[in-house]
């Protein structure tokens, strides 16, 4: 069945949402949306998510399914916000409550913050498939850049999250908790085998100055022209360059703020008395790296 894809770009975080719409019907899924935040005046705008819901309202689209790809670490989700405003259950990759005990250690969460995956609607397992109007979408798991990371397929279209970049930015770090540059080789792999008609659609973009970024790739052109990993490329190498690679990268400028809101799906953290609400920071150099 025919999937319209629109597809939105949040330049601060260089972050790409999708909505896929079934032609026939209406049903529509909208991948990873963004909030705005700013980490200095602790300030969080909704415009990216309005304007997701101002298109699916102009359109007439029935918005049945919030999919996030992973927890991300560079971005705010505005999954719960939207799941606010539309009724549409969030899923997520079932590894997202590895994830979020994990980070519960890290972060020093009390007893308020159980790491069951209940903040989310729908835990999802590879080979899962979700309704979509006359269409159906099909979870494939791909980790390696985190473990909860998944990818959805519908019609010719596969929404990849952060496994591939565009051929010329490569692949996504893998060197968070849970992240695995082998495994990542393998989730690669999968994609692709999938049929030379697919195209692959990314979270992320960093397009060289002054060009405009990509929000698609065909798999044919990352299969033979991905820097990192195409199609001839070895596990071992893959691993090696990878590895190399993460080493030289820093934290992500949101990451604290990113997790902690990501982890309950976009909810913020409870209020205190005064109706305020707090965002921690560990001043651990060694909280990242740290096995929980
Ligand atoms: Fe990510």
């Amino acid at each position: 069945m025919p999937v319209d894809v629109a597809s939105f770009f949040h330049a601060a975080t260089s972050t790409w949402t999708h909505v896929a719409g079934d032609a026939a019907t209406g049903a529509a899924a909208v991948v990873d949306p963004v909030l705005d935040f700013d980490p200095v005046a602790g300030r969080i705008g909704t415009g990216p998510a309005q304007a997701v819901l101002d298109h699916l309202r102009a359109h007439g689209l029935d918005l049945r399914w919030i999919l996030e790809t992973h927890a991300h670490a560079d971005h705010l989700t505005a999954a719960a916000w939207l799941r606010a405003r539309t009724g549409a259950p969030v899923a997520v990759g079932a590894g997202i409550v590895e994830v979020q005990a994990g980070f519960k250690q890290r972060l020093g969460l009390g007893g308020e913050f159980v790491a069951d995956g209940s903040h989310f609607d729908r835990l999802l397992r590879d080979g899962d498939t979700l309704p979509l109007g006359g269409s159906t979408i099909e979870v494939l798991a791909t980790p390696g850049h985190t473990a909860d990371s998944m990818s959805y397929r519908v019609g010719d279209a596969v929404f990849i999250g952060d496994t591939l970049f565009s051929p010329a930015a490569g692949s996504a770090r893998c060197d968070f908790p849970g992240g695995s540059a082998a495994a990542l080789h393998a989730s690669v792999r999968r994609l692709y085998a999938l049929p030379d008609d697919t195209q692959l659609y990314l979270c992320h973009d960093y397009p060289p100055a002054g060009a405009a970024p990509r929000d698609r790739v065909p798999l044919r052109e990352q299969r033979e022209h991905n820097v990192h990993l195409a199609a001839g490329t070895g596990a071992a190498d893959f691993v090696a360059l990878r590895e190399r690679r993460d080493a030289t990268l820093a934290v992500p400028r949101l990451f604290w703020p990113a997790l902690q809101v990501n982890i309950r799906a976009g909810e913020l953290p409870p209020a205190d008395d005064e109706g305020r609400r707090f965002l921690k920071l560990p001043l651990d150099a060694d909280a990242l790296a740290a096995k929980p």
